[in-house]
């Protein structure tokens, strides 16, 4: 056992260049962990607020002033006595005075600090009951870019390659493979219009819905042929963005509850979907239900804003039978030891858990920690962009480590 001697915090910046922070967390024997936190732009309402009023530097100096002192002394090897020294400051039910933020960046750092001391890989200090560290996720890559993330380009907001080789190095390569099909066909198609790259570095182009689906299966298909490695179509619609008034709203259609689970299983159909996050409203517990009744058996249904990584709306949405899989974003509840209450929770009712980014990244690796000391059943971090190729690298790591 070590205590806690020292914990900074200070700014930096995300993917997006918006403020953000990192947390150092120092023990007695000088070992030490360093993380920093991302940021959503499509945020679930029910998430916890990732920073207090005043944003990154009000949350600065709230922690300084009262979280750091506190955590001095607290047993470093104990996650849920760091964890819950975060909440009793905090005193919200949101992290509304403390910021999610900060409080995930202290217990990631916590964690790291402690894989140091012990000189283990972070994966095994965070792995759940029964996770040995040689099972690893798939990939789920974003490829394509629309919604929230891509302004002028698909309703939909992420077209993804969902590669799942047993190695990290197979489905990791397919996953780029996709992706760089997916940039020549639009040069192609469109070689005198500008292409650029989303939020979380897939592609966006002036394309509807469809044709991009289309260009997506086409690619995933090829790679099949030409890789040997199991890759198949994804979406992520983040429906809630798009959801007004009880509608689905589209540029060329509107959808009510029944259309949309009509619509998006249709689209599993069609184009041989694997994985489909948030199809449904942030609220739509029984809209999912009809969906995963529908095509749960064929392909992933993962409640993101829907769940929130949040525990007691798992056990609701469990009770519903409203999705197969969860999302899992640490700074959606603040902490890992709530995340692991419903990453706990999921893995005892059989539901596949991902392992997921931000669209506003910090350059790090610690998701690959997360998601193969979880088991999850799919890393989700993009594919292009130096801090989503942080997360593949670290993964490739870890994925050498166990064959050498
Ligand atoms: P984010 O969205 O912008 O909230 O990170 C990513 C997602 O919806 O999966
Ligand atoms: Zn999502």
């Amino acid at each position: 056992m070590s205590r806690i001697s020292q914990v900074a915090i200070d700014g930096i910046y995300d993917s997006r260049g918006q403020a953000t922070v990192e947390v150092t967390v120092t023990l007695e024997t000088g070992a030490a962990g360093r993380a920093g936190a991302p940021s959503g732009a499509s945020t679930g309402a029910h998430e916890v607020l990732p920073f207090p009023s005043g944003g990154a530097a009000a949350a600065i100096a709230t922690f300084r002033a009262r979280v750091a002192p506190a955590l001095i002394g607290v047993d470093g090897a104990d996650q849920a006595a760091v964890d819950r020294v975060l909440h009793d400051v905090d005193g919200s039910p949101n992290f509304a005075n403390v910021g999610g933020n900060p409080a995930t960046a202290t217990s990631v750092a916590a964690a790291m600090a402690r894989a140091q001391e012990s000189g283990r890989p972070l994966w095994a200090v965070l792995a759940r009951p029964g996770i040995d560290g040689r099972t690893f996720p798939a990939i789920v890559g974003n490829c394509m870019n629309g919604g929230r993330h891509a302004i002028g380009g698909p309703d939909i907001q992420e077209f993804i390659a969902f590669a799942e080789a047993p190695a990290p190095e197979e489905s990791i390569r397919a996953a780029i493979a996709v992706h760089q099909r997916i940039g020549a066909e639009l040069h192609r198609r469109y070689p005198t219009r500008a292409l650029g790259r989303g939020d979380e570095g897939g592609w966006v182009a002036a394309i509807g819905n469809v044709e991009a689906l289309e260009i997506l299966t086409t690619a995933c298909a090829a790679v099949r042929d030409e890789l040997h490695t199991p890759v198949h179509p994804g979406i992520d619609l983040a429906a809630s963005e798009f959801y007004r008034d009880g509608k689905y709203r589209y540029h060329e259609q509107t959808l009510d509850t029944e259309g949309q689970v009509g619509f998006v299983a249709g689209l599993v159909d069609r184009y041989g979907l694997r994985y489909v996050e948030d199809p449904l409203d942030q609220d739509a517990f029984d809209g999912f239900a009809q969906l995963t009744r529908s095509v749960g058996d064929r392909t992933l249904v993962i409640g993101d804003d829907l769940y929130t990584t949040d525990a007691r709306r798992l056990a609701r949405g469990l009770e519903l039978h409203a999705t197969n899989s969860v999302l899992i974003k640490v700074n959606q509840v603040g902490t890992l030891t709530d995340t692991f209450r419903t990453v706990d929770l999921a893995r005892s009712s059989g539901q596949s858990t991902i392992a997921s980014h931000r669209s506003g990244e910090v350059p790090e690796g610690w998701l690959a920690h997360v998601a193969v000391g979880i088991g999850a059943r799919g890393l989700k971090c993009g594919v292009l962009g130096g801090e989503r190729v942080a997360k593949l690298n670290e993964l490739l790591r870890l994925g050498r480590a166990t064959s050498r």
